[in-house]
């Protein structure tokens, strides 16, 4: 298939433990709601299915979720759309978060709380074992190697295939790696926040995928002037370089851009197909 059939092709591919995954993903936080809230099933659950099937239709293999999206409404209504899941389609969920009401976002990392969200979760995806299960944030109520502990059982119980991390510190995954082998981390990382860049470089170094959440900073970092200037010059829009700008920054960079939009969804994907001077993309730097 060529780049304009299969444009995630064109970003390449990385290791997910044993799975290979296109690196272009689709984040599915935003199929919840057309609101800011992530609360309730989709606004317009039409058009959300449209767009599921047209991330697939673009190469996309790697789908991001979360308990807490909805809450559970995203890992359902991904179930609803796919299921049976076509061949290859990576799934990867979180829990270790909750929502007691639209507005907050409470970690939970008690053992208990992990076992049953990791089988809510099982449940909603119609699946017996997920693909990769990432412990959303660490608790700071919670020795973190209890909840490690037992998402590891949970993996030899052969109910995940592969660990992943979210918000954590080099020393969170340092540590995490003393428990169980350890896929992917997902930290907050754009073009106007890279808090997380030793986390980046840790991931390279280890040969981990680091997934960047709000890899458009929630749409803010497409307002920066150098990014706004260069999108300019090229003729493109923003966004598209932007993931470009991601892509180029690290071979383990596995971008989950979000979108309630099949045109922003088209558009991001085909980030991947660009061919920007490298030069130009390290003047963002
Ligand atoms: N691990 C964590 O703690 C954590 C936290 C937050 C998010 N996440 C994950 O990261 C994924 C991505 O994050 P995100 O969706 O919050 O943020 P994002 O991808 O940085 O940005 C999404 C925002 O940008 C807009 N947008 C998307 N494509 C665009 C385009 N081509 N042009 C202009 N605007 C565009 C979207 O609006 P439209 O809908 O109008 O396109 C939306 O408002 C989520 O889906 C979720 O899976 C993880």
């Amino acid at each position: 298939m060529n780049e304009h059939g299969n444009p995630a092709a064109a970003a390449g591919a990385l290791h997910l433990g044993d799975l290979i995954v296109r690196r272009m993903g689709f984040g599915a936080m935003r199929v919840t709601t057309d609101g800011s809230d992530i609360w309730g099933p989709p606004a317009d659950p039409r058009t959300a299915k449209l767009l599921l099937h047209r991330a697939l239709e673009l190469g996309i293999n790697f789908f991001d979720t979360a308990d807490s999206y909805g809450p559970h409404a995203s890992e359902s209504f991904i179930a609803e759309t796919l299921y049976p899941y076509p061949e290859g389609l990576v799934i990867g969920t979180k829990g270790g978060v909750v929502r007691p009401s639209r507005r907050r976002w409470d970690p939970d990392g008690r053992p208990e709380h992990l076992r049953r969200a990791l089988d809510g979760s099982l449940k909603r995806l119609r699946l017996e074992r997920v693909d990769l299960y990432q412990l959303h944030a660490p608790d700071p109520q919670v020795p973190f190697a209890d909840s490690v502990g037992v998402l590891a059982e949970a993996q030899r119980a052969g109910k995940i295939r592969h660990l992943g991390l979210s918000n954590v510190s080099v020393t969170q995954l340092e540590a995490a790696r003393r428990i169980a082998p350890i896929a992917s981390v997902q930290n907050q990382y754009n073009l106007e926040n890279r808090k997380s860049e030793d986390v980046l470089k840790a991931c390279e170094r280890l040969g981990v995928a680091f997934i960047p959440w709000y890899p458009l900073g929630d749409g803010a970092a497409l307002r920066s002037r150098g990014l706004k200037g260069l999108a300019r010059r090229l003729g493109l829009p923003p966004a598209q370089v932007a993931l470009a700008w991601l892509l180029a920054r690290s071979p383990v960079m596995l971008p989950i851009p979000g979108t309630a939009s099949i045109a922003h969804l088209e558009e991001n994907t085909a980030a991947a197909t660009l061919r920007i001077p490298p030069e130009d993309l390290a003047a963002l730097n």
